[in-house]
């Protein structure tokens, strides 16, 4: 697998990264020995950026991932690690915390559950509204100049928000969702980002499972995050999303690849600065993933494409509007 650097100041890493959210929460039940196997099967075919946080499955994931990591070289893989989310012992989303005290504590915890030295990318999952953002960058600093930490990162954040924490200390990317479906990056930060020499981890290009082509109106109401919270998969908006799928489904059957695979490749091909971080999580997912790095992408294919999905096309919000109201990215910088 061909390799990309992220951002001027980032390490190499492979040009698609495993997400392993879902292996521990909000899309319903996951199975462990195939979630490892696919952590596994992941590493075999080249992928080296894993990404996490301390929040999925409230420690779960991280130590999934410790377990799936124990007879792996530590220099081969680059562990990307979030936090910030504060949680309850329902799981309910509570508010963020990166104060620097937080930080420094929160990275404890969570080298101890990788069980590891050092996180190789460290980022507030959010811009904690009560912390000024060159604090939070200013605390992984730190830890960063202790060598438990390599690289700093953020998610969700706008431009402003970007220049700020770069003067602080180099921000090697910024992780935030860009799909055919949700390309607010599109309108100012991704420009800031190239400026600053900042890389983009780019999650949910799949838009959680909806643009797989494997999501159907049957699934509806389904009890994760998908079915309960997220307003593109439901109702009306659900049926005009799945149209726009059937559409972009000719393009990729015409070139005799999958409709994830479609959706993968359509993000690898907006730039070598983006690398998308896929959440397979069963060995079958990943190998129609892996797929996508050969699949490119013409720009007659990229045109075609823009008239069934220009910006704005898909029905209903990437978040519900509390959680959108919670996105530093959302807001004009
Ligand atoms: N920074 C942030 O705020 C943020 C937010 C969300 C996620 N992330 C990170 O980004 C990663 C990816 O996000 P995501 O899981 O929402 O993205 P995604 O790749 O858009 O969606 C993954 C879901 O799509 C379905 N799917 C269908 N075909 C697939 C295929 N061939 N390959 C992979 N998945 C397929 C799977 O659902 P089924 O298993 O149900 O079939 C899977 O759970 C996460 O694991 C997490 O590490 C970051």
């Amino acid at each position: 697998m061909e390799t990309r650097k992220l951002g001027n100041a980032g390490p190499q890493t492979s040009q698609l990264g495993l997400g392993l959210m879902g292996m521990s929460d909000l899309y319903g039940p996951a199975d462990r020995s195939e979630s490892l196997a696919t952590i596994a099967a992941a590493l075999d075919a080249g992928i080296t950026l894993l990404d996490t946080g301390d929040f999925y499955g409230m420690g779960h994931n991280e130590m999934l991932l410790g377990e799936a990591l124990r007879s792996v070289p530590r220099g081969q893989v680059q562990v990307s690690v979030k936090f910030g989310a504060v949680r309850d012992v329902d799981g309910g989303f509570i508010g963020y915390d990166a104060r620097p005290q937080s930080v420094a504590n929160f990275a404890a915890y969570s080298l101890r559950r990788l069980g590891t030295d050092y996180i190789d990318i460290y980022r507030p999952s959010r811009v904690d509204p009560a912390t000024p953002i060159e604090d939070t960058v200013g605390a992984i600093a730190e830890l960063v100049r202790k060598g438990h930490v390599r690289h700093i990162g953020l998610s969700e954040v706008n431009a402003e928000t970007l220049r700020r924490a770069h003067a602080v200390h180099p921000i090697v990317d910024v992780q935030i969702e860009y799909s055919m479906i949700s390309r607010g990056i599109e309108n100012g930060l991704l420009q800031t980002a190239r400026e600053l020499g900042v890389g983009i981890t780019a999650y949910g290009v799949l838009s959680r499972g909806l643009i797989s082509g494997h999501w159907s109106a049957q699934r509806e109401g389904e009890k994760d995050f998908r079915g309960q919270y997220s307003p593109r998969f439901q109702g009306e908006n659900l049926k005009h999303n799945l149209e726009l799928v059937e559409r972009m489904r000719a393009v990729a059957q015409a070139k005799g690849i999958s409709m994830a695979q479609l959706a993968i490749a359509w993000v690898m091909a907006q730039g070598t600065d983006i690398v998308p971080l896929v959440g397979a999580r069963t060995r079958q997912r990943l190998q129609e993933a892996l797929g996508a790095v050969d699949a490119m992408l013409l720009q007659s294919d990229l045109q075609a494409l823009d008239l069934i999905v220009p910006q704005g096309a898909a029905a209903g919000g990437r978040y519900n509007d509390y959680q959108l109201g919670h996105l530093d990215s959302e807001k004009a910088a």
